[in-house]
């Protein structure tokens, strides 16, 4: 796992932006794994105003959530509209979000499985975290070896994202189709972005605490090609970020990105 911890948010943001923008030069058929949540807006309006081309990618979402139709408004497929595909040249039939809406969300999600391999497996998997410590809705007990599911929201996840339900808990779904842990562990690539003083536990328990399932997010500490890349706020409760400093400011393939670190 890479550590690196950004100047300020703005940074952090642009920093991974430009990873991104990175990978879809290099390999413009590439298959890209994407986020949601406030974190991640900022970044696909990078992307969108720096004029990346998507043109010839094909995008898979970690989650959608149950019972909420691609036009409404809070659906993660309305999200993605607003926040990237609308604003970029991507394809929309290489757009792929889990089925919310399937009568049967055992075949959803395992055809969900199956579309991420036709696709050849993720390049890159862009991630945030949640309070409760997920990455994707895989909450708290997610096996990390489990696939393409339905999931019940913590209380935890449903209060962090009220604020898309017009600050009312009671209307955030309480289910969610995610990836699983192991179908993330399965991409290529990883980069962990997360911003913000409230971040800083979490970040410090996914980062440096035990492996554990009740953390879902400490299941990137088994990717052999993890960045995690924070702000300064999110960085401060890792106990050998001076280490992490120093690893960066001697690593020649950053003196690119210098500016933001
Ligand atoms: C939602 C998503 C997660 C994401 C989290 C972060 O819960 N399902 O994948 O990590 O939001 O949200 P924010 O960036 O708003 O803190």
């Amino acid at each position: 796992m890479e550590v690196l911890p950004c100047k300020s948010r703005a940074d952090a943001v642009a920093l991974t932006a430009k990873l991104i923008g990175a990978r879809l030069e290099a390999t413009p058929d590439m298959v890209l794994g994407l986020a949601t949540g406030r974190t991640m807006e900022e970044v696909y309006d990078h992307l969108a105003t720096g004029g990346a081309r998507f043109d010839r990618c094909t995008t898979f979402n970690l989650d959608e959530y149950v019972g909420l139709p691609p036009e409404d408004p809070q659906s993660y497929a309305s999200y993605m509209a607003d926040h990237l595909f609308d604003r970029v040249d991507i394809d929309s039939a290489r757009t792929h979000l889990p089925d919310g809406m399937a009568t049967d969300l055992g075949q959803a999600a395992r055809d969900y499985e199956a579309r991420i391999a036709a696709a050849g497996g993720i390049d890159l998997q862009l991630l945030g975290i949640g309070a409760a410590g997920h990455i994707g809705f895989n909450e708290p007990l997610s096996a990390f070896r489990s696939r393409t599911r339905d999931k019940i929201l913590t209380p935890t996840t449903r209060d962090q994202n009220a604020g898309m339900f017009g600050g009312d808990a009671a209307r955030v779904p309480k289910r969610a189709l995610t990836m699983g842990v192991g179908t993330i562990l399965d991409s290529r690539e990883l980069i962990l972005l997360a911003c913000g003083a409230a971040k800083a536990q979490v970040i410090a328990r996914a980062v440096e605490g035990p492996l554990t399932s009740r953390v879902s997010a400490s299941a990137i500490q088994l990717h052999p090609a993890c960045k995690v890349i924070l702000d300064d706020e999110a960085a401060a409760a890792l106990e050998d970020i001076a280490y992490y400093r120093f690893v960066c400011a001697n690593e020649e393939k950053w003196n690119a990105y210098r500016s933001h670190l």
